[in-house]
């Protein structure tokens, strides 16, 4: 089997499991590590068996390098891709696609115009939970889908994250950060988003981190921090979602699907595992739906790996450019929305990638 070298830019946090999930993969070989602190690019790669960790001109330099992985901090996710596509590599990253639309578009024109793929994170959406709550909607066995709920309600990252300054910056907050998760979810079963209307704030201008490596440390928020928007999907569905980094505790679902027939209750969008439940017009009890996909673990790098497969078979990959791009387009219409007090139209529109195979291994992507 022919094998895709791979580099990884940025090494904080969720490189670990990136570097735990495809480090020894059949097909793809992991090359390099590097960061803008360069001990973090040597500890991972030694923790890892990485050949070697080196600055990213030197990844972007280096010829035989054919995908960069980047898990850059989100402000950094444009600048990083496209200095890759520049030199005609492919990218996966890390959510969001981009901080901004501008950034986005301008990724979609350098990919198209050197040929290369660019995959995006969320990556859960392949996995077992999400596919099997997409099946039972896909097969109709709830009737047609007429409305849905998605919260995401935390009290933010300060307390657990070693340096979580970014959550607060453009490109990030509750919407940008754990929005796509959500977004992605949605359009990966109902499509397309047609228009938006929402209402934010910033409920604390000052954050205090409570996590030990900078305990104390006071951040500035510069963006929303308490997000409801209400989405129309072309479709006709309307879904109402609200993501949070100012509530302490909430009883609320993750995601819910209004079906004619009956509500399917997707299991949390940031996980590859169920539980999926439904229940049905006329009945008083839930039921948990068997998951017949594998994936149900933390699979993070299987939207890389699909990306890899389908280039070598030609076919679209799944974590794809197009829907990272139209979920970016829909949050910073949710954020436009709010400043200008009116529904925004969406411009950017998506196919729903294909399924994952029923009942194939993990990680195995074709049937
Ligand atoms: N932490 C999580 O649990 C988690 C989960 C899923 C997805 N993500 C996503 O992964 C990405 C990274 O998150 P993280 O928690 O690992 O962040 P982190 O702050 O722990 O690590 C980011 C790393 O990127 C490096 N970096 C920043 N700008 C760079 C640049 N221009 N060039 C090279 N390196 C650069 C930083 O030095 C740092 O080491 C984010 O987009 C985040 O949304 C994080």
């Amino acid at each position: 089997m022919d094998e895709t070298s791979v580099a990884i830019v940025g090494c904080g946090v969720i490189s670990e499991i990136y570097l735990k999930n495809l480090t020894g993969r059949p097909g793809i070989r992991v090359k390099a590590c590097a960061d803008l602190i360069p001990e973090r690019a040597a500890a991972r790669a030694a923790q890892f068996n990485v050949p070697k960790s080196c600055s990213v001109d030197e990844v972007m330099d280096d010829n035989s390098i054919d995908v960069v992985l980047n898990l850059t901090v989100p402000k950094a996710h444009g600048q990083v891709t496209l200095a890759a596509i520049e030199k005609g590599k492919s990218v996966y990253g890390e959510k969001p696609l981009a901080a901004t639309r501008e950034e986005g578009q301008a990724i979609l024109r350098a990919a198209k115009s050197k040929g290369v793929r660019v995959g995006c994170a969320p990556d859960t959406v392949l996995g077992g939970g999400l596919q099997t709550a997409r099946k039972f909607v896909d097969d109709g066995r709830a009737g047609f889908p007429v409305a849905a709920t998605a919260f995401m309600a935390s009290h933010g990252p300060e307390s657990w994250h070693g340096d979580p300054r970014w959550f607060y910056e453009r490109g990030s907050g509750p919407l940008f950060d754990m929005g796509p998760y959500y977004l992605t979810a949605l359009v990966n079963v109902l499509g397309p988003v047609r228009r938006v209307t929402s209402s934010a704030r910033k409920s604390f201008p000052e954050r205090i981190i409570t996590s030990r490596e900078k305990y104390g440390t006071k951040i500035n928020v510069e963006v929303p921090t308490h997000v409801a928007a209400v989405l129309d999907f072309r479709s006709g569905v309307i879904c109402s979602l609200m993501t949070t980094f100012d509530v302490w505790a909430a009883n609320l679902p993750w995601i819910e699907l209004y079906c004619s027939e009956g509500t399917v209750e997707f299991p949390d969008p940031n996980s590859f595992s169920g539980p999926v439940r439904y229940r049905m017009a006329r009945t008083t009890w839930w039921e948990n739906l068997s998951v017949p996909f594998r994936n149900t673990t933390n699979m993070r790098g299987l939207g890389l790996v699909d990306m890899v497969e389908a280039r070598r078979r030609g076919r679209e990959h799944r974590a794809s450019l197009e829907v990272a791009y139209h979920v970016l387009d829909v949050m910073q219409a949710i954020h436009e929305s709010s400043e200008a007090g009116r529904h925004v139209e969406i411009q950017s529109s998506c196919e729903r990638p294909e399924p994952m195979p029923v009942g194939a291994a993990d990680f195995v992507v074709d049937a």
